[in-house]
């Protein structure tokens, strides 16, 4: 394999943006091309006006303003990228398939196939060739079985290297990554991809932090990953049930389990249930996985971290019902956040989509306000679900700017997404506004509830 000079990334969304934005900031020596067949999302990361790239992440701006045009390119020309480039990043979507065998579980890999058959065709000399979306396990042997029978006599070596970057702190996550993971066949060429894949984050990451393993370890940690991180939420969540049922508080009882080292105090926050286009996907797949193997328990133990998220969806939705003496229909009530977390405008598996459709179908009218989600995604997440015709979203929610003015004659205001500035609304001058009585439902523990309390609203917060 010669010197690597010139990397590509199959696909430009919200991995491989900003994945390959900081490396080429990082590596100004090497020529980083990022393709996608959307040409209106190339387009908006072309766009001059850098407000206007398709992603919103703190830090993002600055680190394409850097790189653009010097050593980072946007483009759809796919084929040329993989022609010129030693080294490609396979960055697709692989959603959880929505037909056939593992419907509802099994990650969709065609993006990851098409992709695996343009390399195949275009490739005329021996590539590296990554993979960086989230697979299942045993990803990589499918792409080296296609790639392989190209008959051309060119050599590719695959690599698994999983991002493990959140949405909303992408750009720190990746400058100062806890580890970085790269897997490959302990072949003596595959040893020698690994270390040239390494070398390039080696000229931001400290040695010791890259890791190397086998591809399916490699895979199989990422999925896993994934998977107890979602589970932490899960059973601080499934606690926040009990303690609304007691005197505890689950505030108390997070920070008293986080002090123990072993425990650690991260990833501990009660909220209306987890939502990303990772947790329930990976979680989905482990489980298909496991059943496959025949693994029932071990299936059934994860699947449970997906049933309790849907379960304290369900609790908040039922709360704010039977609080507002069992009826919401015909009552405004204004949704604050529709994003999954704060930071970000990514709204894949967001809980407010599941609230929001919930509080629909009981007939209440909705105004919804998001500082970075707009009207037309908001509509086609509710799309999507299919529970009713598009129209009837449209005649159901009235989507807003200024939650204050907003307030007005509504009958509850539901917290969503942590917004740092929901903290600092003047609740004073919201709560005149409202009916009485004033309902907030803090699904994301935001709000001091004493204080609240003391202007006068009578305020839910999770877990307490
Ligand atoms: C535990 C708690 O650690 C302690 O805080 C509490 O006060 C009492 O219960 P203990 O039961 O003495 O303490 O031992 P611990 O080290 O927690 O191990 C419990 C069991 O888990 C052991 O059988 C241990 O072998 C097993 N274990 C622990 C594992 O199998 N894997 C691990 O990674 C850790
Ligand atoms: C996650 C992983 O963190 C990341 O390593 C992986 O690469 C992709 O999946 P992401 O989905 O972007 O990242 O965000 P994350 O911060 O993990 O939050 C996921 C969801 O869990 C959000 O809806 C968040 O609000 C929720 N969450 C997180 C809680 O409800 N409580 C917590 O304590 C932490
Ligand atoms: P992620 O969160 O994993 O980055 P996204 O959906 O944000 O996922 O981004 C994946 C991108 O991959 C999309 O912009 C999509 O258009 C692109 N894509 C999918 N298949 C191909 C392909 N065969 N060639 C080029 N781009 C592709």
């Amino acid at each position: 394999m010669s010197e690597i000079k010139n990397i590509c990334c199959i696909g430009a969304g919200y991995v491989g943006g900003p994945t390959m934005a900081v490396i080429a900031a990082q590596c100004p020596h090497l020529k980083v091309t990022v393709v996608d067949i959307n040409a209106e999302r190339i387009d908006r990361w072309n766009a001059e006006d850098l407000d206007e790239l398709p992603i919103y992440e703190p830090g993002l701006k600055e680190v394409v303003g850097k790189a653009r045009g010097k050593n980072l390119f946007f483009s759809t020309e796919v084929d040329r990228a993989i022609d010129e480039a030693e080294m490609i990043f396979i960055s697709v979507n692989t959603p959880t398939k929505t037909y056939g065998k593992g419907k509802g579980q099994a990650a969709d890999l065609k993006f990851i196939e098409l992709c695996a058959r343009d390399i195949a065709r275009v490739a005329r000399e021996d590539k590296i060739v990554v993979e960086k979306s989230t697979l299942p396990v045993r990803t990589a042997s499918a792409l080296k079985e296609i790639l392989q029978n190209t008959g051309k006599g060119v050599h590719f070596e695959v690599l698994s290297n999983p991002e493990f970057l959140a949405e909303g702190t992408a750009i720190n996550d990746l400058l100062h990554a806890d580890r970085v993971l790269i897997g490959g066949d302990d072949t003596a060429s595959g040893k020698k991809a690994k270390d040239q894949l390494s070398a390039i984050y080696e000229n931001w990451i400290p040695k010791e932090r890259i890791l190397q393993t086998n591809v399916w370890s490699s895979e199989l940690s990422k999925l896993v990953a994934n998977a107890f991180l979602a589970q932490r939420v899960s059973s601080i969540n499934s606690i926040s049930a009990l303690c609304e049922k007691t005197d505890a508080n689950i505030g108390e009882v997070a920070r008293a389990i986080g002090y123990d080292s072993r425990i650690g105090p991260k990833f501990l926050q009660a909220s209306v249930g987890f939502g990303g286009s990772c947790f329930q996907k990976d979680i989905l797949n482990l489980v298909y996985i496991a059943r496959s193997f025949g693994l029932e328990e071990v299936a059934d133990y994860w699947e449970q971290v997906i049933l309790i998220n849907n379960y304290q969806r369900n609790r908040f939705v039922d709360k704010m019902i039977t609080s507002m003496y069992n009826t919401v229909a015909g009552k405004k009530i204004l949704l604050l956040g529709w994003a999954f977390k704060k930071d970000t405008n990514d709204t894949r598996e967001s809980a407010a989509i599941y609230v929001a459709d919930a509080l629909i179908e009981e007939r209440a009218s909705l105004v919804i306000y998001d500082p970075k989600v707009s009207e037309k995604r908001i509509l086609q997440d509710l799309d999507a679900l299919g529970t009713r015709s598009p129209e009837e979203n449209r005649k159901a929610l009235t989507v807003i700017q200024d939650p204050v003015l907003a307030s007005e004659q509504s009958h509850a205001i539901a917290i969503l997404t942590e917004w740092d500035e929901f903290k600092t609304l003047d609740w004073e001058s919201v709560y005149k506004k409202m009916l009485k009585p004033a309902f907030v439902f803090d699904g994301r523990r935001i709000l001091d509830t004493e204080q609240m309390e003391a202007i006068g609203f009578s305020c839910y917060t999770i877990g307490q």
